[in-house]
């Protein structure tokens, strides 16, 4: 499924004066892509991300999923769609913190009302080892450092397997060895068929990305590898 972007600017106010960005963007992503957006800071990216997952409404413009048109939903229809489609990660990666890591990513399968059986319980303990959570599954989130934190916020978002993943700054705060581990696991998550899109500064995650989007100057860059 591709999505589609129609037109979009989202308007904030601040101290009386409009603040306008993304400015009647229109952009299409094919399906299947691992897509990230760069860009200077406060240009727009985690608007454009929120906007994509639904998490925010444009103040103008349309969002489609294939044929449907998410900014057409209401709030219960974002949050059914959200929750069966997507995985979100924001820039502030919130977990639950009365809930260990291990029920935090527990949580996401029965948000999604899937039992979880002993496959489960081993694919989650499985994933957070593979992100360097080594023995943290017991933890709550408050002894947990932020680029713990991060990482496990990633796991939580990819371990149900949603068709889309969408995270803010992923790999942000995260020292290189994680940086390299969290683009593998996004790059071989969407070798498996889903669609990954992020917002990023590092050129790495570039590297990996099979299409870059600058929004400072809005210009598509598709890798001729993918083109052919
Ligand atoms: N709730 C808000 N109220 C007012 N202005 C906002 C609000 N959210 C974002 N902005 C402004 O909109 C612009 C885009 O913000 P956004 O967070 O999307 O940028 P960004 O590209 O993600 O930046 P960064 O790289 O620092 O995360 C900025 O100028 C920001 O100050
Ligand atoms: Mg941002």
């Amino acid at each position: 499924m591709e999505i589609r972007l129609e037109e979009i600017t989202k308007n904030y106010q601040r101290n009386n004066r409009k603040i306008s960005v993304l400015n009647g963007l229109n952009l299409t992503i094919p399906k299947g892509k691992f897509v990230v957006f760069s860009g200077d800071s406060g240009v727009g990216k985690s608007t454009l991300l929120n906007i994509i997952s639904g998490v925010s409404r444009p103040t103008s413009g349309k969002v489609y999923y294939g044929k449907e048109e998410i900014t057409g939903y209401n709030e219960q229809q974002l949050s059914d769609f959200r929750r069966a489609k997507l995985g979100i990660v924001t820039q502030n990666c919130e977990l639950i913190p009365y809930l260990t890591l291990y029920e935090n990513l527990e949580l996401a399968f029965e948000l999604n009302k899937t039992p979880v059986g002993e496959d489960k319980k081993k694919d989650i303990i499985k994933l957070l080892n593979e992100l360097g959570l080594y023995n943290l599954e017991n933890e709550y989130p408050k002894s947990l450092s932020s680029g713990e934190i991060k990482r496990a916020a990633i796991a939580r978002s990819i371990i149900s397997k949603p068709e889309v993943l969408i995270m803010d700054e992923p790999t942000a705060n995260l020292d290189r060895k994680n940086v390299i581990k969290v683009l593998e696991i996004l790059q071989k998550y969407k070798e498996s068929g889903s669609m990954v899109i992020i917002s990023s500064h590092e050129g790495q995650a570039i590297d990996f990305a099979d299409i870059n989007i600058n929004l400072s100057n809005t210009r598509c860059q598709e890798k001729q590898i993918f083109i052919a």
